[in-house]
């Protein structure tokens, strides 16, 4: 593993710091990087909350929340993170209630300084207002947004219009937690570090992609957001078309910000709009029934909700991107809550051989599939045909040669936030999402969205704990394909 350097010292201040997200994900992740010893002596973590509690008691809600997540806690390590964190409550929407959170920043000017919004989306003009009004940005200051960024084109433009009024664009950081995972990072090992795929990654080449990012969890204690918003937005949007982008794009010129936004930006402009007249042979959009799921009854997203619902939990797309190295290859994707069991897969199906020399039909010839696995287990899977052992016939089978990162590098897997982290502490903003990127995502799901009205196509259903709707398998059956994965 490459040497670590520590970060320059800063100060991250997280509005939303007794939130889920906070205790849950981005405190675990700092102190797992201040054990890692990537944090410098005088930086700080100021957590700032609508619940009106000490420092010491806020230190116990996160001990809580890391003893949810690893086996022990170093005493003496959790003592010295402890020492980084501050806690300050204040209601953010006054602004003359800052002064404790001036006071703390005073004489600090020059160190890094990050403000994590992990808070609904509607308050994140207001509190880059905040900041400004009050003379908290410095010159090395950066904001990191969580999504959603807004619920549609118009609502995130105003959102960024209003951030954008405060902070530069290279200050935001506008976070997709997809885009910290490993496996979602070795996309871009597997594509542009290897030269044996990118020959083959074009129509000619490959038949069709399959996205599938199922989970087993509900909505459970955040039904009343959810039902606003469903899976398309929720998980569309952001996480699914992010993929997309990393599989489609074309190879960027480095790394650096720019040069990879740049590039998922194309595609996303490229992506052909589903409107009105696609909605129905394009789409499918379901809510889960009650069903059993490991043994036991899970309700039904209504009854969850106390009323009648149109929002989906489940989405099936056909997607098309307009340009010449994919042209005609389509890309599925789907998402859905209390599926068969928590699965996240990209599939690169390719096509079958022209010509069988083994059967006079092709009969019996499996076409090679690449398999990018992101949970739960990390690898790279790429199904080959091999001749089955033994005298008579030419019989062939598919064999795996089958890379399990776990097994091969034998390392923990930094959780998302960890990467994110310490990407928006060093301010490399390249596995961020630009504006356009959002904007742009946000006008075709808008489109998908208006569709649906339009074409009064009802939501249907699905048995919870099952792969989804009929419909979503119809949708491949009609191109003759199927799910490669609970068809
Ligand atoms: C979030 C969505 O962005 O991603 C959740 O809002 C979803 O609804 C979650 O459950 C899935 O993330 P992961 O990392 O568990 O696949």
């Amino acid at each position: 593993m490459a040497p670590l350097i520590p970060v320059n010292p800063f100060d991250l201040i997280i509005f939303g710091g007794n939130g889920d997200l906070a205790l849950r994900k981005l405190l675990p992740s700092l102190y797992q990087l201040h054990c890692d010893s990537q944090f410098s002596e005088n930086s700080r973590v100021i957590a700032v909350g609508r619940n009106g509690q000490t420092r010491s008691s806020y230190i116990d809600s996160v001990r809580q929340a890391l003893s949810k997540d690893l086996e022990s806690i170093d005493e003496n390590e959790f003592e010295k993170f402890s020492s980084r964190l501050q806690y300050l409550h204040f209601d953010v929407s006054e602004y003359a209630n800052w002064d404790e959170l001036i006071e703390i920043l005073s004489g600090h000017d020059d160190k890094i300084r990050v403000f994590y919004l992990a808070m609904p989306p509607t308050l994140f003009g207001p509190v880059a207002t905040g900041l400004k009004l009050n003379s908290l940005i410095t010159q090395d200051s950066r904001i990191a947004l969580e999504k959603p960024i807004g619920e549609s084109y118009g609502s995130a433009k105003a959102i960024n219009d209003e951030v954008g009024a405060s902070f530069l664009e290279t200050q935001i950081f506008r976070v997709d937690h997809y885009l910290g995972k490993e496996t979602v990072q070795n996309l871009l090992a597997l594509r542009f570090g290897n030269s044996l795929f990118e020959p083959l990654w074009r129509r000619e080449v490959i038949d069709h992609v399959q996205i599938t990012v199922a989970e087993v969890l509900g909505v459970d204690n955040r039904i009343e957001f959810y039902d606003e918003i469903g899976a398309l937005r929720d998980m569309v949007q952001n996480h699914l078309l992010q993929l997309v982008c990393l599989i489609a794009m074309e190879p960027p010129s480095n790394l650096n910000d720019d040069a990879v936004r740049d590039e998922k930006l194309k595609v996303l402009r490229a992506l052909k709009p589903i409107t009105e007249k696609q909605v129905t042979s394009s789409t499918v959009r379901a809510q889960y029934n009650s069903g059993a799921i490991d043994g036991s009854i899970v309700p039904s997203y209504a009854s969850q909700l106390s009323s009648d619902s149109a929002t989906e939990t489940f989405v099936a797309l056909k997607l098309e991107i307009d340009n010449w190295r994919w042209s005609g290859v389509p890309f599925y994707m789907r998402t859905g809550k209390r599926l068969a069991s928590k699965h996240t897969e990209i599939v690169i199906q390719f096509k079958q051989v022209p010509h069988s020399i083994f059967t006079s039909d092709n009969s019996g010839s499996t076409p090679n599939q690449l398999s990018i696995m992101l949970q739960p287990d990390e690898g790279v899977k790429l199904s080959i045909q091999a001749k089955e052992p033994g005298p008579g016939g030419f019989d062939l089978k598919p064999v795996s040669l089958d890379l399990s990162f776990e097994d091969t590098f034998g390392l923990r897997f930094p959780d998302a936030y960890e990467r994110l982290l310490i990407e928006i502490l060093r301010g490399n903003p390249a596995m961020f999402m630009r504006r356009d990127e959002i904007e742009t995502a946000w006008q075709w799901i808008d489109q998908i969205i208006a569709g649906w009205e339009e074409s009064r196509q009802p939501v249907d259903t699905y048995v919870a704990g099952s792969w989804g709707p009929t419909a979503s398998a119809m949708m491949l059956d009609r191109d003759g394909r199927a799910w490669v994965m609970g068809s």
